[in-house]
């Protein structure tokens, strides 16, 4: 039988079957696509970022990509936004999440460097800790070959904020001396590597104790624990002049204590005010302590101290696309040489995101903590 014939022998429509197809499409209609989605509902302890299931499928409007997200990175900030303590966050209730990772699954209208199934890093303010995202598409990176989802989402905010605190402002060169806070987490680690890519330099870290075998293993020269001596101290029983450059992630009297370590022509970077963290909920008290403590130099002091204070936040760079593509492009070339690799500390499921807070505020960490949206298989976690 020909295909027309084949045509004319099936039943021909009557008056009825609309309707009964009608029945029949109603009970076969899929059922409506759902996502998951951390969402930050109230500041305070771990219990405020809540899993939600949200219902429909969002598309990609003009210039944007819908991403479905196999990962993302937790960073310092998404505890200080629990808290109520980050700037960069939309009124709550809101979506957290700065950066992911996953594959393209639609693309908008006018965009021409993305397509269906392209791996992607993506970076924003807010919002990536889901399912499905949609987002500019100039806020994504094409992932280089051979990075994993896990790498793909611990890969920009600590790769960008420690390239351009140590070469953009720090302008890092042979021989000199870098003194690095928290430098088992991820800015630390990342900043750790990025140091070894200039020859000789000489780096002091200070980290809880039990991490410091895996600094020496990476490269630290003299790993410090701020818990048990003082740092200051420290550096100066082994470099009497003191550092070349100092990264603060901590402020407070920290960053005088920087700037006090500092050799001539040195310069402190200012990057974070980890010292308000000291428990699940704001605490007052080290708020007062830090705005008390908060470094100030008159212009006359700081010509005569031959230094240089400077201030990042990546957050506030926002609309900068081009100059943030040129310091991904550095660093995708970093990571193809095998220069730099993303240390990844553990993976948690979106269900267990007060667990994964938890492992980064006690202090637990070595690299960077990862969620995913679905279940990490057994070997997986075993591997971590
Ligand atoms: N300005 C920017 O654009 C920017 C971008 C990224 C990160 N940052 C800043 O860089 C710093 C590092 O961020 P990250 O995301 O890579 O985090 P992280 O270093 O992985 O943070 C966790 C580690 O910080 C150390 N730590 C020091 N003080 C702490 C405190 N009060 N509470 C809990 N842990 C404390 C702990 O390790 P040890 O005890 O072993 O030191 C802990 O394991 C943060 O201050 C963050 O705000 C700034």
């Amino acid at each position: 039988m020909s295909a027309e014939e084949a045509a004319a022998a099936a039943p021909q429509p009557s008056e009825e079957q609309p309707k009964e197809q009608e029945r029949g499409a109603e009970a076969e209609k899929p059922p409506e696509p759902t996502y998951k989605c951390l969402v930050l509902v109230a500041h305070g302890g771990y219990d405020k970022v809540k899993l939600q299931v949200r219902k429909g499928s969002p598309a990609p409007g003009s210039g944007q990509l819908l991403v479905r997200v196999r990962a993302c990175g937790l960073n310092f900030a998404d505890l200080m936004s629990r808290l109520g303590l980050y700037d960069r966050l939309p009124p709550l209730p809101a979506p957290l999440g700065m950066e992911c990772s996953g594959v393209v699954e639609a693309v908008g209208e006018g965009v021409a460097d993305r397509k269906v199934g392209d791996k992607v890093m993506v970076l924003n303010n807010s919002g990536l800790w889901q399912e499905v995202v949609v987002v500019p598409a100039v806020h994504s990176f094409i992932m280089p070959e051979g990075m994993s989802f896990e790498e793909g989402a611990a890969f920009l905010v600590n790769y960008i904020s420690a390239y351009m605190i140590l070469f953009d402002f720090g302008n890092l060169r042979p021989s000199q001396s870098v003194l690095i806070h928290m430098a088992a987490g991820g800015v630390g680690t990342a900043a750790i590597q990025l140091c070894k890519t200039v020859d000789n330099v000489t780096i002091f870290g200070t980290a809880s104790g039990s991490k410091h075998e895996i600094l020496k293993e990476n490269g630290v020269a003299h790993p410090i624990d701020y818990r048990t001596s003082d740092y200051v101290e420290e550096v100066r029983k082994i470099s009497p002049k003191g550092v070349d450059i100092v990264l603060d992630p901590l402020g407070g009297s920290d960053t005088l204590k920087a700037f006090n370590l500092l050799k001539p022509m040195g310069k402190v970077i200012l990057y974070g005010a980890a010292n308000l963290l000291t428990g699940q909920k704001k605490n007052l008290m080290a708020l007062a302590k830090i705005w008390w403590n908060q470094f100030s130099i008159s212009a006359l002091q700081l010509i005569h101290a031959n230094k240089a204070v400077c201030g990042f936040h990546l957050g506030h760079l926002e609309g900068e696309w081009e100059l943030i593509g040129g310091v991904v492009a550095n660093l995708i070339n970093l990571y193809k040489q095998g220069k730099i690799k993303p240390k990844i500390d553990s993976v948690w499921p979106f269900e267990q995101v007060g667990d994964a807070m938890r492992q980064m505020q006690d202090k637990k960490n070595i690299g960077k903590v990862i969620l995913v949206p679905e279940t990490p298989k057994q070997e997986n976690k075993e591997e971590n």
